[in-house]
C-alpha cells in the first residue's frame, strides 16, 4: 500500500535524476536502477491516475496529436541581434555602448550562438506550463507538447517561482546527418542547416514523433532578468541552479583585447563542438548597464552577435554526371569549378534527386552559391547567375550504366535503375561495399580496382573475388607482381578474420546495416545456420528479437530467396563464417569503446556505464576499437590516427543514445 505522499517523494526522486542525468551529465544510478523506479512510478499512476501530477517524468508524451499550432501573444517581444562580421564591426559596438554608458568601460559575456530555434519556457509557481518560438517577436506558436519530449527541458525548476527563460533548441551535428540521411534514403529532400531540421521537429503535429528527433536545449536568458542577481554571469549561474541547461562554452571578458582573442579562438572551437554554431554572442554583462543601454525596437543594444563568415561560395556549375547508387538510385552529381569552402575544397555536390534540378531551375553554365550545411555536406542552395550559353539539364531515361530504361515507384522521387542484377556499375559500388571497412574489410581492394575488375569481366559479383588469381590481377592495368600477391593475400585474409555479422553487412541488403546484421548473426551464429533455415522461418525468429519489424524482417526474407545462389557460391569459395560469441548482452553488446578529450563526466563513470552495457572499453585506440568517444577539445592527429584503425568517431550524445540502444 502506497500513499500519495510516497507517489509524490517518487516523483521528486525521479526528478532529481532526470536533471543530473540529462542536465548536468552527472546521473547517480545506473539506468536499470532508473528504469525501475520509472516502471513503479507508471504503476502507480495506473493505480491511481488521480494522483497523477502534470510535472510527472512519465507525462513527456502524454498528449495526443494537435491539428494545428495555437498562437501565443507576449508582451515582452522576444528581439533578435544586430550582426557583425568584422573585428572592426566589433571594436565599433565596444565603443558604442562606452558611449552609451558615459565613458565607462564594460565587461562582456561571450556565448556561442547556436544555430538552432529560438524559443520561451514560461514555468508558473516552478512548473514547466508553456514554451512557443520566436514567430515574428510578439506572436510565436504555441509548442509546448513537442518541448516536454525533450529530456532536457525540466519539467519542474528546483525553485517554486514564476519565470520565462529563453533559449536556443537544437540539434547535435551528427544527429542532423543522421535524420538527413533517413530523409535521403526515404527520397525526401534533405534539411539544409540544423536549424531547418529542429524547426521542422517542433513543427511536428505528433509528439511521438518530436520525441524520436534528437533535440537539444540551451537557455540563456529570463526575461526582466531578476533583482537578486546582478551580472548576466550570475544569472546563467542561477539557472543552472533551478536545473536548466545552460552552454559551460561561456567566457567573461573585461577588456578590448580580451574579447578579441575569445571571438577569434572561437573560430577552431566550434569545429569541435557537438553542435552547429554560427557566430557568438557577446553581451554587456552588467545587468543596470543593460537598462541603461536599452533597446531599439528590433534589437537589444547591449548585445550583438559576431556571424562567422558564411560557408557560402559562389561556383560555376560545369557538368552533370548521372551517379549510379549501389542500390540503383540515379542521382544528379553536380561538378563545379573547384572552390574553398569551410577547410576543404569542394568540386562536386549532389543534387539528390532530380526534383531539386527542376525547383532550383538550375542549368550548367549557371553560377550558384554553394553551401556547407552546417559544416558538413556541401550543396547548391540557389542560382545566381543564368549562364549565357546554359545548357539545360535533362532527367535521364536509361541507366547510363547498362541502358536499362529507368522507372520510379509510384509516389517515389527516386529514380530507379531496376537491373539489380546485371548493371555494372551497381555491381561495382555493390561489390567495393563488400570490401569496406565495416564490412568485409578487405585492404587493398579499393574503388579503382574494383572498377578495373568488373570491366575486364574477371569479377562479377562479390563471390568472384574469392577466385582471383595473382596471374589475372597481373594482367591489369599498371598492375604489378607485388601488387597482385597483396590483394590476393588481403582477400584470403578477409576470408580469415570474417564474421557472420560483416559478411551480412557487406551484402548490402536494404535496411540491413551494421547493427540489424550483428542482431541477426547473433541469433543464427554460422551462415550454414541461416541458410538452413527457410526465409519464411528467418522472418519470423527475426520478428521476435528486440526491436525488429515486420517491414525490415520481409526485406531480409526476400533478400535469401533471391540471393540463395550468391549465398551458395560464396560458401562454395569457403566464406562461410560465424559469429564469435559475446558473452556480453546489452545493447553495446560487440562494440568496444575508447574515450579521449575533456568530458562532462569522469572517465570511470563512462567506462562503468559502457561495460554496464555489455560494451568493451579500450585504454587506447587499437585495431577493432568500434567508437572513439572524442571530447570537445580532442586533437587532429588522435582523430586521423582513429580514423587510420577504422573507427568510428562520436562524441558523448551519440554515446548516450547508443547506451539507451538508439
Ligand atoms: S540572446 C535579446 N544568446 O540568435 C537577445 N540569442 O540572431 C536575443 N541565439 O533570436 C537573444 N544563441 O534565437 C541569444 N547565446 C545566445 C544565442 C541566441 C543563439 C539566437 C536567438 C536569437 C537569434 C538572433
Amino acid at each position: 500500500m502506497t500513499t500519495r505522499a510516497e507517489y509524490e517523494a517518487l516523483v521528486e526522486e525521479l526528478l532529481a535524476h532526470d536533471r543530473r542525468y540529462h542536465v548536468e551529465n552527472a546521473p547517480t544510478i545506473s539506468d536499470h536502477a532508473y528504469d525501475a523506479k520509472y516502471r513503479a512510478l507508471r504503476d502507480l499512476e495506473d493505480a491511481h491516475p488521480d494522483w497523477i501530477v502534470d510535472w510527472s517524468p512519465t507525462r513527456r508524451v502524454g498528449h495526443a496529436p494537435l491539428s494545428s499550432f495555437t498562437k501565443v501573444t507576449r508582451e515582452t517581444p522576444m528581439l533578435s541581434l544586430d550582426n557583425t562580421y568584422s573585428e572592426e564591426e566589433l571594436t565599433a559596438f565596444v565603443e558604442r555602448v562606452k558611449k552609451g554608458l558615459e565613458g565607462k568601460d564594460a565587461a562582456f559575456v561571450v556565448e556561442p550562438k547556436i544555430d538552432g530555434i529560438g524559443i520561451e519556457l514560461s514555468y508558473v509557481d516552478g512548473v514547466f506550463t508553456r514554451g512557443a518560438t520566436r514567430g515574428d517577436g510578439t506572436i510565436g506558436e504555441d509548442v509546448t507538447t513537442n518541448l516536454r519530449t525533450m529530456q532536457a527541458l525540466p519539467l519542474r525548476l528546483s525553485e517554486k517561482i514564476t519565470v520565462d527563460v529563453r533559449g536556443e533548441v537544437f540539434m547535435n551535428r551528427d544527429a542532423f546527418e543522421r535524420v538527413n540521411a533517413q530523409r535521403i534514403s526515404a527520397g525526401e529532400e534533405p534539411w539544409k542547416n540544423p536549424r531547418n531540421a529542429t524547426g521542422g521537429g517542433l513543427k511536428l503535429l505528433d509528439p511521438r514523433e518530436a520525441a524520436k528527433r534528437p533535440m537539444r536545449l540551451y537557455t540563456y536568458e529570463v526575461v526582466g532578468g531578476r533583482k537578486i542577481v546582478q551580472t548576466h554571469f550570475e544569472l546563467l549561474a542561477w539557472m543552472t541552479s533551478l536545473g536548466l541547461p545552460v552552454s559551460t562554452d561561456v567566457a567573461r571578458v573585461d577588456s578590448l583585447d580580451a574579447l578579441h582573442a575569445s571571438v577569434k579562438q572561437w573560430a577552431d572551437r566550434r569545429l569541435q563542438l557537438s553542435y552547429a554554431v554560427d557566430g557568438v554572442v557577446i553581451k554587456v554583462d552588467d545587468l543596470g548597464e543593460r537598462r541603461l543601454l536599452g533597446t531599439t525596437n528590433r534589437a537589444p543594444r547591449w548585445a550583438i552577435a559576431y556571424k562567422f563568415p558564411a560557408e557560402q561560395l559562389e561556383t560555376t556549375l560545369r557538368a552533370i554526371e548521372v551517379n549510379v547508387g549501389r542500390t540503383g538510385n540515379i542521382t544528379p552529381l553536380g561538378h563545379f569549378d573547384p572552390v574553398e569552402l569551410g577547410g576543404t575544397t569542394v568540386k562536386r555536390a549532389s543534387f539528390f534527386n532530380w526534383h531539386q534540378i527542376e525547383r532550383l531551375d538550375v542549368a550548367v553554365g549557371d553560377k550558384v552559391l554553394v553551401e556547407k550545411a552546417g559544416e558538413i555536406i556541401p550543396y547548391v542552395i540557389t542560382v545566381t547567375e543564368r549562364g549565357r550559353d546554359r545548357v539545360a539539364i535533362v532527367e535521364p531515361t536509361v541507366c547510363p550504366s547498362c541502358g536499362t530504361a529507368l522507372s520510379r515507384e509510384d509516389g517515389e522521387v527516386a529514380l530507379k535503375c531496376p537491373n539489380a542484377l546485371g548493371c555494372p556499375e551497381q555491381r561495382t559500388r555493390a561489390i567495393e561495399f563488400f570490401g569496406n571497412r565495416d564490412a568485409m574489410n578487405i585492404e587493398n581492394v579499393g574503388p579503382k580496382l574494383v572498377e578495373l575488375l568488373v570491366e575486364a569481366g574477371l569479377v562479377a559479383d562479390v563471390a568472384d573475388l574469392f577466385d582471383l588469381t595473382e596471374a589475372q590481377l597481373e594482367s591489369l592495368d599498371r598492375m604489378g607482381k607485388k601488387s597482385a600477391q597483396a590483394v590476393v593475400a588481403s582477400i584470403a585474409k578477409a576470408k580469415q578474420n570474417a564474421t557472420l555479422s560483416r559478411l551480412l553487412t557487406g551484402l548490402g541488403i536494404p535496411k540491413i546495416g551494421e547493427v540489424w546484421a550483428r542482431s541477426m548473426a547473433e541469433r543464427y551464429e554460422t551462415l550454414d545456420a541461416l541458410m538452413a533455415a527457410t526465409p519464411a522461418e528467418v522472418q519470423e525468429a527475426l520478428l521476435l528479437l528486440h526491436g525488429w519489424g515486420e517491414e525490415r524482417a520481409r526485406v531480409v526474407a526476400a533478400f535469401l530467396a533471391t540471393g540463395r545462389p550468391l549465398l551458395e557460391k560464396l560458401v562454395a569459395r569457403g566464406v562461410s563464417p560465424s559469429e564469435p560469441k559475446s558473452t556480453a548482452t546489452g545493447p553495446l553488446a560487440g562494440s568496444s569503446f575508447c574515450v579521449t578529450g575533456t568530458l562532462s563526466r569522469a572517465r570511470g563513470d563512462i567506462q562503468a556505464d559502457i561495460e554496464g552495457a555489455g560494451g568493451r572499453f579500450d585504454k587506447s585506440v587499437k585495431k577493432g576499437t568500434t567508437y572513439l568517444v572524442a571530447g570537445a577539445d580532442v586533437g587532429a592527429t588522435k582523430l586521423k590516427d582513429a580514423e587510420k584503425k577504422g573507427t568510428k568517431v562520436i562524441d558523448e550524445a551519440r554515446l548516450a543514445e547508443l547506451l539507451s540502444g538508439q
